[in-house]
């Protein structure tokens, strides 16, 4: 495989969510003959949240959508991929390898996927009033089954109310440590200029006209419920899916299962022009994260908390220069 091609792959890997944008990633790329070659996956441990994420989960989920958006652009270019994770037990900071083996006929699903993967983006403001029809639903359902990953749909009653309870709960302890706002305004971008970071310039006004019960996370504004000025009329209230996405397991491993089923629900509602936003302080405070688990009766353990609903927005956050993120290599090597 040229080496031109296994770029291409890497510049869909970027495209990716990542907890607050910081694209915590590296690759090397390896070209081989015919259709053969790797590309492996590399944690960048510099760019953890250290308060937020001590543990690294969101960490790993990150590199976990990565994997998985770099599988669907191979399968596109018909190429049959093999992911390996944690294939090396003496480098901690190598999450996975793809390997390249030969040629396959991409299906009509791997084609409509990476054609999601420049489309998809985090909606913050309001989603429309039309609901995700049931098929879809399921879908959703179905498409992280692969992954050992679990879709749970949130019931409209007590389990929206309680996620959403918890999620003011969890905001209000994050946000009044003095170490959590550091960090968040450390990724918050007022003005265009650096590659990563969330462009709060660019988000606030969405995030604070949208009234809802569930409490986005702020990057230095106010959102949840908006108050209006008396004269207006409130806007109007949404009604997105809240749904969970959670794994049997809950280490390196299931993190990175967590984030490639994250990565493949993203890129299977995008397809349909349904768009999300992960909310995810709820799973960062431990106290919410256990009382989140026990509300909604869970087996398994909560990775992604998202709301999903039709939107008509389109990617805003920037991505880092790819000479950034591929680390040399030459072809046969290991590079680390
Ligand atoms: C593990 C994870 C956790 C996230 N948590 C939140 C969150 O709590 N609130 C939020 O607004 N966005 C959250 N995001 C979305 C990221 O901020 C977003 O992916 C990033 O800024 C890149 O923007 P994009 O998704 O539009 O490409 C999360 C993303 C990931 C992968």
């Amino acid at each position: 495989m040229k080496r031109d091609e296994l770029i291409s792959v890497v510049e869909a890997a970027v495209l990716a969510p990542s907890v607050h944008n910081t694209q915590p990633w590296r690759f090397a790329v390896h070209a081989g003959p015919a259709s053969t070659g790797s590309i492996d996956l590399y944690a960048d441990r510099s760019r953890l949240l250290a308060v937020a994420d001590p543990n690294g989960r969101e960490l790993y989920i990150s590199c976990g959508a990565a994997i998985e958006f770099a599988r669907v652009a191979a399968r596109s270019l018909a190429l049959e991929c093999r992911v390996q994770l944690l294939p090396e037990t003496s480098d901690e900071d190598h999450l996975a390898r793809l390997a390249f083996e030969g040629e396959e006929l991409p299906t009509a699903t791997d084609l409509a996927l990476a054609q999601a993967i420049p489309k998809r983006y985090t909606e913050r403001g309001r989603f429309e009033d039309r609901p995700i029809p049931d098929a879809l639903v399921e879908r959703l359902r179905e498409c992280v089954v692969p992954y050992d990953a679990f879709f749970k749909v949130l019931g409209p009653g007590g389990e929206e109310t309680a996620a959403a309870v918890l999620l003011a709960m969890a905001d209000e302890i994050e946000t009044s440590s003095a170490d959590y706002e550091a960090e968040a305004a450390g990724w918050t971008r007022e003005e265009p200029g650096r590659p990563d970071g969330v462009p709060a310039y660019l988000e606030r006004q969405k995030m604070s006209g949208r009234a809802s019960s569930f409490k986005l996370r702020g990057f230095g504004a106010e959102t949840g419920r908006a108050v209006p000025p008396a004269e207006e009329a409130p806007p109007p209230p949404e009604h997105p899916l809240v749904a969970l996405l959670g794994t049997p397991g809950d280490d390196y491993y299931y993190w990175l299962q967590a984030g490639r089923a994250l990565g493949r629900l993203l890129l299977t509602a995008a397809a349909e022009g349904v768009a999300a936003s992960p909310m995810t302080q709820v799973l960062e405070v431990e106290a919410t994260r256990e009382l989140l688990s026990h509300e909604l009766d869970l087996v398994g353990h909560p990775q992604v908390l998202l709301r999903l609903g039709y939107a008509s927005g389109r990617p805003s956050t920037p991505r880092r220069p790819l000479e950034e993120v591929l680390v040399d290599s030459s072809p046969g090597e290991q590079a680390g």
